[in-house]
């Protein structure tokens, strides 16, 4: 249950490249929310420790760096120390470098007031992976928003070479399947559908129709 002083949270977790960054984006925009991509900032780090020269498995530098980092959300841009880096942070080697960095609880940790900060009146929708498990256990409407691999790596090739860049079907199946397997299997904050979460599945299922049903959902419970 959310507090009453407390601005009203729909948290939507899922696996990577679910469709739930443009799902939550979507119900922001309807809504006239807030919204917050915590994936960013595990690959803001995850980019920051390749250019760095961290190492991947050292938990202890790499909260050094979540503590340090201090990305601004501008008009849909992700901009650290200057650089737009939204492009950048969206690359295969910075994807899996973040779900790498992600692993470790004090990194987590260091990340964990920083998204707290993001309630903001009139309302907040955050997505990830552990949005309504941890970060705001008390959110109002909890989504599991999940797609078939296949297709999730359909999705996925379609944005990158629309972007410029480069990928294969089967290399990005390969990773996303890699991924899940880290993201869900880790021992902090794995992904895992909350208690309580409505789950959505959007194979097949069109964003708009994806959008419609969490708006009407949390219409339902406000
Ligand atoms: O949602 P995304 O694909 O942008 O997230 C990138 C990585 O960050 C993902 O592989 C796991 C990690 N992550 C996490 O552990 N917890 C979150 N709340 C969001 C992302």
């Amino acid at each position: 249950m959310t507090p009453e002083h407390l601005p009203p949270v729909i948290a939507i977790d899922g696996p990577t490249a679910s469709g739930k960054g443009t799902v939550a984006a979507g119900v922001a925009a309807v809504l006239g929310f807030h919204y917050l991509d915590s994936g960013a900032l595990y690959r803001v780090v995850g980019l920051a420790a390749l250019r760095a020269g961290v190492r991947l498995d050292d938990g202890a530098a790499l909260a050094g760096l979540a503590r340090r980092i201090a990305p601004a959300f501008v008009e849909g841009k992700i901009v650290q120390d200057g650089e737009d880096i939204t492009l950048p942070i969206r690359a295969e080697d910075a994807s899996r470098a973040a779900s790498q960095c992600a692993v470790f609880p004090a990194v987590r940790q260091a990340l964990l007031e920083r998204q707290r900060a993001f309630r903001q009146p009139p309302g907040l929708v955050a997505d990830g992976r552990d949005m309504g498990s941890v970060v705001f256990p008390d959110a109002l409407l909890k989504v599991y928003l999940t797609a078939g691999v296949g297709e999730r790596a359909q999705r996925r090739h379609k944005q990158l070479i629309e972007k410029g860049i480069p990928a294969t079907i089967d290399g990005l199946l390969r990773d996303l399947k890699e991924r899940d397997a880290r993201d869900s299997g880790r021992a902090d904050a794995p992904l895992a559908v909350a208690p309580g979460a409505l789950v959505l599945d959007t194979t097949g299922m069109s964003i708009i129709d994806a959008i419609g049903a969490v708006v009407a959902a949390f219409r339902q419970r406000s």
